[in-house]
């Protein structure tokens, strides 16, 4: 069966691009990355996107406007043949004009449980809110900042004296789980959006609440 053909837009380090070109290494997996674009020269992923053999490409949102900007990064998606969007670290707003095209077709990942801690700043507003867990979700995207029908969450415990790096790395490595998890469903084409709500076809749920602290 053909692979779906992703895009990853990433404006930094690139680790959960790099654990979607580790899945995709695996030539069972359902999906295949042909392009990699950064909207930053010195974005540390384009060079593991390079090492795996993955073509990149640099669209500079500066100095222009978000119209110009957007109708560059969809034209070089669009020529490399892309079928689904995975915002990666990507550290631009779109605006409805690109996303809606790309309905059903972009998805990205957030570090916390949303719709709780949208936006930046999200590790630390989270130990300032004394939250017991928080986590990542793998979302469709909607023009609106960090919304759009859920996927998959990872709920992550906070530990007693972490500090939003301690946290952030923790939240990280379920990062690193749950978007290839989430590509791989919609490459199975296992993913339905009915309005705000994804159902899953043949996903186990969770029955047990997880406590924290015990
Ligand atoms: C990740 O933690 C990702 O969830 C977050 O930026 C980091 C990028 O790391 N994204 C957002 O905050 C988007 N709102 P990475 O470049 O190593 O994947």
């Amino acid at each position: 069966m053909a692979r779906l053909k992703v895009g990853v837009l990433i404006s930094g380090r690139g680790s959960n691009m790099g654990a979607l070109l580790e899945a995709c290494a695996n030539p069972a997996f359902p999906a295949e990355i042909v392009t990699v674009i950064s909207n930053k020269a010195d974005a540390a992923g384009l060079a593991t996107a390079h090492a795996a053999g993955v073509p990149t490409a640099i669209v500079d949102h500066r100095n222009r406007s978000r119209e110009d900007f957007e109708a560059e990064l969809n034209a070089a998606l669009k020529s490399a043949g892309v079928e689904l969007i995975c915002l990666a670290g990507f550290m631009r707003l779109l605006t409805a004009g690109f996303v809606t095209p790309w309905y059903g077709r972009l998805i990205n990942i957030h570090p916390s449980l949303l719709p709780a801690f949208q936006g930046i700043n999200v590790h630390a507003r989270a130990l300032a809110a004394g939250v017991r867990f928080t986590g990542c979700t793998v979302h469709f995207v909607r023009p609106e900042m960090d919304d759009g029908p859920i996927i998959i969450q990872a709920a992550v415990p906070v530990a007693p004296g972490d500090t939003p790096e301690t946290l952030a790395a923790r939240i990280l490595v379920a990062e690193h789980r749950i978007y290839p998890q989430a590509l791989r469903w919609i490459a199975e084409a296992r993913v339905q959006i009915d309005g705000n709500i994804v159902h899953l076809a043949g996903a186990r749920a969770v029955e047990e609440a997880v406590i924290n602290p015990q």
